[in-house]
């Protein structure tokens, strides 16, 4: 587990900007490497700077051959409340991704059977949910799960509900990437920012490695790196 060392602090930078910018010239060094990388992308708060520097990527980054697998996305909600709307918003619409090549889990039976056919992941970004969930894997979510229907804790519905007007509104289900989804990708970024995230991700990364805290299971694999705005 390699705890992202923030780089060089640039004085107008605060550090979530310069952990954003450092997971940002990641994914653009994995790019220019490797032209149809497969990369697994989170929404939330939390990779939103991230995507704004990777829209205005001062260098031409071609896009055009990247696939792109969102982590997780609500069921039965309206097209602008979708995590593929996010995206779109945030970034797809902003870089020469092709759209042939933007994958989310409700619009395949198999959505592993999909990932596998394309080579596997090379990189997921993922954020941390409070209660420790990672993508839409809630606590109780079994070492041994690939992509699948989640009912969402109330934690998490609370955590959303301002994307959706009111709590009544939050959807209870979600699909997801499962924990062996992520780790089966060749590596793994956790970005935290922000107190609110300070106990669980002190609780995932120095805590038991269980189902009650999904985001422990990062610790099993070999190529994980942890960013945050806070020391844990
Ligand atoms: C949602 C998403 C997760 C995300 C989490 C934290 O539950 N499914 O992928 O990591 O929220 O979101 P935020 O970054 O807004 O704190």
């Amino acid at each position: 587990m390699n705890r992202g060392k923030v780089p060089p602090q640039d004085a107008d930078l605060t550090n979530s900007e310069s952990l954003s910018y450092k997971i940002a010239e990641t994914l653009a060094g994995i790019i220019r490497q490797k032209p149809n990388c497969a990369l697994g992308l989170p929404t939330g708060r939390t990779p939103l700077h991230c995507y704004r520097i990777l829209r205005e990527w001062p260098e031409f980054l071609d896009w055009s051959q990247v696939r792109c697998f969102s982590l997780d996305e609500y069921f039965d909600v309206e097209p602008e409340q979708t995590f593929g709307h996010y995206l779109e918003t945030h970034l797809y619409r902003h870089v020469n991704v092709s759209r042939s090549n933007v994958f989310t889990a409700v619009q395949y039976d198999n959505y592993d059977e999909l990932i596998g056919r394309c080579g596997g992941l090379d990189y997921i970004l993922l954020g941390i949910g409070r209660n420790g969930h990672i993508a839409f894997n809630e606590p109780g979510t079994p070492l041994d799960s690939w992509t699948h229907c989640a009912w969402l804790d109330e934690s998490t519905r609370m955590a959303n509900q301002e994307f959706f007007g009111s709590l009544e509104n939050v959807p209870q289900k979600a699909v997801t990437m499962g924990i062996r989804t992520i780790l089966s990708s060749r590596r793994l970024a956790l970005l935290a920012v922000g107190e609110s995230k300070r106990d669980v991700l002190n609780l995932a990364m120095t805590g038991p490695i269980c189902s009650e805290v999904p985001a422990s299971f990062l610790r099993i694999h070999e190529h994980l790196e942890v960013l945050a705005d806070f020391d844990w």
